[in-house]
C-alpha cells in the first residue's frame, strides 16, 4: 500500500488539498484530525472539561470511533451517531486539541489510524502522522502557512457555514491550537526529518495541490 503523510498546522489547507490530490491519484483520505474532534465532541456531551486528564480518559471505554468512506468522502461515527457536521463546530476544535494531548487518547486511536494505512492507498493527514503514526510512510509532506493567512482561510470557511465567529477571534483560537499542538509532550506538531516541507502563503489553492501532486508522483515514481 501507499501512504502518503501529510502534516501541519491548523489551516493549513491540509485537508482541502489532501483531499483533492487523493482523488487525482485514486487514493482515500483520511483526516485524522476528526477522530480526536469526536473524541472531543463526546466529551463536550457528556460535560466533561476535555482538559482533564482523568476524566477524558475515563471516558475512552465508552467510546467507539468509526470511519466509513461513502463515495470517497470520510465520515465519523461517534457510537453509531454520523456527528460528520457536528466536530467542524468551534468548540469541538478546541476540545479536539484539548484531548489530543492526552496520551491515553493518542493511544486509544493509534491503531485505527494504522490499521486504515495497512489495507489502503491513503493520505493521512494530521500533526503526526509522518513522525509517530507512519514513520515509514512513502512520502511526508509538511504543509505550513503563514498565521494570518491560515486564521483568513479558516475564518471564511466559517463564514460561509454562517459562524459568527470574527476573523480575531479565530486568529487567537488558531494561536493557541498551535502553541498547544506543537508544545505537548507526546506527538508534538513537528516536522519529520524526511519530510518536505511546503509553505502555502500566497499561493492560490489550484497551485498548491498541483505542487502536492507533483510532489508526491516525482517521490513514488522516482
Ligand atoms: O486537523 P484538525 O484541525 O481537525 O485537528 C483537530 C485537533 O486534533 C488539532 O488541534 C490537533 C489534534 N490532532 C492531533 O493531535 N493529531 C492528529 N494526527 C490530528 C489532529
Amino acid at each position: 500500500m501507499i501512504n502518503v503523510a501529510i502534516d501541519g498546522p491548523a489551516g493549513a489547507g491540509k485537508s482541502t488539498i489532501a483531499r483533492s490530490v487523493a482523488k487525482q491519484l485514486g487514493y482515500i483520505y483520511v483526516d485524522t484530525g476528526a477522530l480526536y474532534r469526536a473524541v472531543g465532541v463526546y466529551n463536550l456531551r457528556n460535560n466533561v472539561d476535555t482538559k482533564d486528564e482523568k476524566a477524558v480518559a475515563a471516558t475512552l471505554a465508552d467510546i467507539n470511533v468509526e470511519l466509513k468512506f461513502i463515495d470517497g468522502e470520510q465520515h465519523v461515527i461517534l457510537n453509531g451517531d454520523d456527528v460528520s457536521q457536528e466536530i467542524r463546530q468551534p468548540e469541538a476544535s478546541m476540545a479536539a486539541s484539548n484531548v489530543s494531548a492526552i496520551p491515553a487518547v493518542r493511544t486509544f486511536l493509534f491503531d485505527l489510524q494504522r490499521e486504515i494505512a495497512s489495507k489502503n492507498n491513503c493520505l493521512m493527514d494530521g500533526r503526526d502522522i509522518g513522525t509517530v503514526v507512519l514513520p515509514n510512510a512513502d512520502v511526508k509532506i509538511f504543509l505550513t502557512a503563514d498565521p494570518e493567512e491560515r486564521a483568513r482561510r479558516r475564518f471564511l470557511e466559517l463564514q460561509a457555514k454562517g459562524d459568527p465567529s470574527t476573523y480575531e477571534e479565530v486568529l487567537a483560537d488558531l494561536k493557541v491550537r498551535d502553541y498547544q499542538d506543537s508544545h505537548r509532550e507526546v506527538a508534538p506538531l513537528k516536522p519529520a526529518e524526511d519530510s518536505i516541507l511546503i509553505n502555502t502563503t500566497g499561493n492560490e489553492l489550484e497551485e498548491s495541490i498541483q505542487i502536492i501532486c507533483d510532489t508526491i508522483k516525482e517521490k513514488i515514481n522516482g
